[in-house]
């Protein structure tokens, strides 16, 4: 739709330059008519400016405004009411607000899988959750795994295999791992299922452990006693 300006301008110019040019001579723009055309145009884009300069600030105001939001995120059996900026990603939520710093900040773009924790038992990249669609969610986080001093399978698996070196990547490995064999022992296939064709309760194997961690990235290049670590918790958690 045009601004009130930006109609006069259209008006002004059609005043000033010929509608359909039927010749040269027609088209022709005298020195005057184009200087004066040149003119307007100038005034109104230059009267135009505040305008757009206004609505610009208008909008930045909008987007750094804070909208909060109260909410329960129930953390390893423990409910938390928050009040948070909505866009506060479930990760700063738990670092930041729960001070539960077991789920690690490595790329906050989802592509290496340190913040991973289980959503209602599913593995998600917390950095790329908002905290306010887990309200009311089961999370667990590395933190809720063990059973007072008793280590999860899991755990006692990459502890047992050194699936570890830093351990900068270990609690999303672990939470991943977790879920890892939920997801198996519910025959939810992979790409290794269905490049094997084996998509009826496929075995779990290296491939296929490989394949299913893939989303949690090790710098510190531990990957196969990671793997080692699965298949020896794979053994040792019933199916
Ligand atoms: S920090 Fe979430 S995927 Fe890297
Ligand atoms: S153990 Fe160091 S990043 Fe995985």
């Amino acid at each position: 739709m045009s601004s009130p300006r930006c109609t006069e301008i259209e008006e002004n110019l059609d005043d000033t330059l010929p509608d359909h040019p039927t010749s040269l001579t027609d088209a022709e723009l005298s020195r005057r008519s184009f200087v004066k055309a040149a003119g307007i145009l100038t005034a109104g884009v230059a009267a135009g400016i505040p305008d757009l300069a206004a609505a610009e600030d208008t909008q930045a105001a909008a987007a750094t405004t804070p909208h909060t939001a109260t909410l329960t995120l129930k953390v390893n059996g423990t409910p938390h009411t928050l009040t948070l900026d909505t866009r506060t990603s479930l990760l700063d939520a738990l670092r930041e607000h729960l001070e539960l710093t077991g789920s690690k900040k490595g790329c906050d773009h989802g592509q290496c899988g340190a913040c991973t924790v289980l959503l209602d038992g599913r593995r998600v990249n917390s950095c790329l959750t908002l905290a306010v669609t887990a309200n009311g969610a089961e999370i667990t986080t590395i933190e809720g795994l063990a059973q007072g001093d008793t280590l999860h399978p899991v755990q006692a698996a990459f502890l047992e295999h050194d699936g570890f070196q830093c351990g900068y990547c270990t609690p999303g490995q672990i939470c991943s791992a977790v879920a890892l064999l939920k997801e198996h022992k519910h025959n939810t296939l992979s790409t290794v299922s269905f490049e094997t064709g084996n998509t009826t309760n496929p075995e779990l194997t290296d491939n296929e452990i490989r394949e299913r961690m893939s989303g949690n990235i090790c710098r510190c290049g531990a990957y196969p006693n990671i793997v080692a670590a699965v298949r020896a918790a794979a053994k040792g958690v019933s199916a």
